[in-house]
């Protein structure tokens, strides 16, 4: 179910098309979702500013886009067909699905996991019962299936028959196509250790439990860097990568006090990790995991090494030694993102709802309005207007209903400024500015207004 505030902002999305329910005019498909224009707009700002923060501005990382489909060989390497699973369970009377370890705690599902091996089938059954609440579905006790590893990733097939040997998988992170391409990269770009590659693309995985709208799907984006260093190095670059993850929340107007980093566990920790941190946005339905960050030792490259034949080490220019790099990887997810950037922004006041976003991340910078949609006059001033100003920055323009509900409109997807065109500037040449969060308007020559835009958004 979901909350009073995360109601109202799918329900804003859905109005101002952010967001809409994938395939709605056949009911939908559960879990996946269509980003309309404005929440578009919204992902490739997100997007554009990651890759400028962490790629072209810096040196040492550079950029990629592997392909979906890999050689099914990557995820045997890579320890996914065996160790991406969630425990599922079912209960017998609803059918519906959980994962067990969101049951129960972690700590008390990974210490029953353990118990469980050593029990006979008979005793198994009993000791579930016993170890798991009601269900929280139907109300129902002690009618949970046992336990079954669930494998999350995606399944299809190359060619026409669908049999073992064409079977492909939708890649559940970017990150292996970063590790495989890792002596493409050696070879053909000569990078010195530290260096990072780093991508933006889709992920896939067959989440048992998806919900609270876009936090928890089954297609998603993933901007992730896998940051090469020397082994001793592990723990500088670590608390490096946590100040600059932090550094990018407040650049885009996340504020410290709405997220935590959380330590993982160690029976939380995933196959490749030997530490990893979460960082918890509050969302409207509690703190959960916004982004990771991971320490993946020399894993990964290491498996691809053994599993592929080919040498995946590094030549260091000092020693002249030839060693395995270890990974720092911080990953970020884009629709979350995109959800905690709306929680964030979205404010209510006395007359209106407001998304408060940081100009740089509002998907449109600067509406521009005729007073009067039957004024010829001032409609073609408001295009003139409307026309130079985009090739710049993003704009709309709007001459439907009164001012007052343009402004409206405009303060539901965030526009920092509206640019109004009325009688004075007829005579004087001078257009309203209206700011957005003071609701301020100030008038501003026609032939100022693009230095006046150029460093605001
Ligand atoms: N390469 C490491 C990796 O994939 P992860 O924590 O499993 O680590 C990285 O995923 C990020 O991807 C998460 O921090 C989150 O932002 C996003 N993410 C993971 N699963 C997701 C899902 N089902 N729906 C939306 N975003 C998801």
């Amino acid at each position: 179910m979901l909350n009073d505030k995360l109601k109202k902002i799918v329900a804003l999305a859905k109005r101002r098309g952010f967001v809409y329910p994938s395939s709605a005019i056949y009911g939908g498909l559960a879990n996946t979702w269509d980003f309309g224009p404005r929440g578009a707009e919204l992902k490739k700002n997100v997007k554009d500013l990651w890759w400028k923060k962490f790629v072209e501005n810096r040196e040492d990382i550079l950029g990629l886009d592997s392909a979906i489909l890999m050689n099914p060989q990557v995820w045997q390497a890579s320890g996914h067909l065996q160790n991406f699973t969630d425990p599922l369970i079912e209960c017998k009377k609803c059918h519906q699905r959980f994962r067990a370890d969101h049951l129960i705690t972690d700590n008390q599902w990974s210490r029953l996991a353990k118990q469980l091996t050593s029990l006979s089938e008979v005793d198994r059954e009993g000791f579930i019962q016993d170890q798991f609440p009601a269900c929280p579905n139907c109300g129902v006790k002690r009618q949970w299936t046992i336990p079954a590893q669930f494998n999350l990733m995606f399944k299809t097939f190359i060619g026409p028959k669908e049999n073992t040997t064409n079977i492909v998988y939708l890649r559940p992170e970017t990150a292996q196509g970063m590790f495989v391409n890792f002596k493409n990269i050696l070879d053909t770009m000569q990078p010195k250790l530290p260096f990072g590659i780093a991508q933006i693309g889709k992920a896939f995985r067959n989440e048992i439990t998806p919900g609270n709208f876009i936090f928890r799907v089954l297609e998603f984006e993933q901007m992730e860097i896998e940051y090469f260093i020397k082994e001793a190095d592990w723990r500088q670059f670590f608390d490096n990568w946590q100040a600059k993850m932090e550094e990018w929340l407040a650049e885009i107007g996340i504020k410290s006090k709405n997220y935590q980093i959380r330590n993982h566990k160690k029976e939380e920790l995933s196959h490749y990790s030997k530490k990893t941190i979460d960082i918890e946005y509050k969302y409207p339905f509690g703190y959960s995991e916004l982004y990771g960050l991971a320490y993946r030792t020399d894993y990964d490259l290491k498996a691809h090494q053994k599993v592929s034949g080919q040498d995946l080490t590094y030549r260091d220019q000092i020693s002249g030694k030839r060693i395995i790099p270890h990974v720092i990887e911080p990953t970020f997810g884009v629709e979350r993102t995109v959800l905690a950037l709306l929680c964030e922004a979205y404010t209510e006041e006395s007359d209106r709802v407001v998304l408060k976003f940081r100009p740089t991340i509002a998907p449109v910078k600067i509406a521009i309005f005729p007073l009067l949609r039957n004024k010829p006059e001032l409609v073609n001033l408001a295009k003139e207007i409307f026309n130079s100003l985009k090739t710049i920055h993003t704009c709309e323009f709007d001459d439907n209903g009164n001012i007052g509900k343009r402004y409206r409109r405009q303060d539901e997807i965030g526009t920092p400024f509206c640019v109004t065109v009325d009688f004075n500037t007829l005579k004087d040449k001078t257009v309203t500015v209206r700011d957005r969060d003071s609701m301020k308007q100030t008038r501003i020559r026609v032939d100022e207004l693009s230095p006046f835009f150029r460093d605001k958004v």
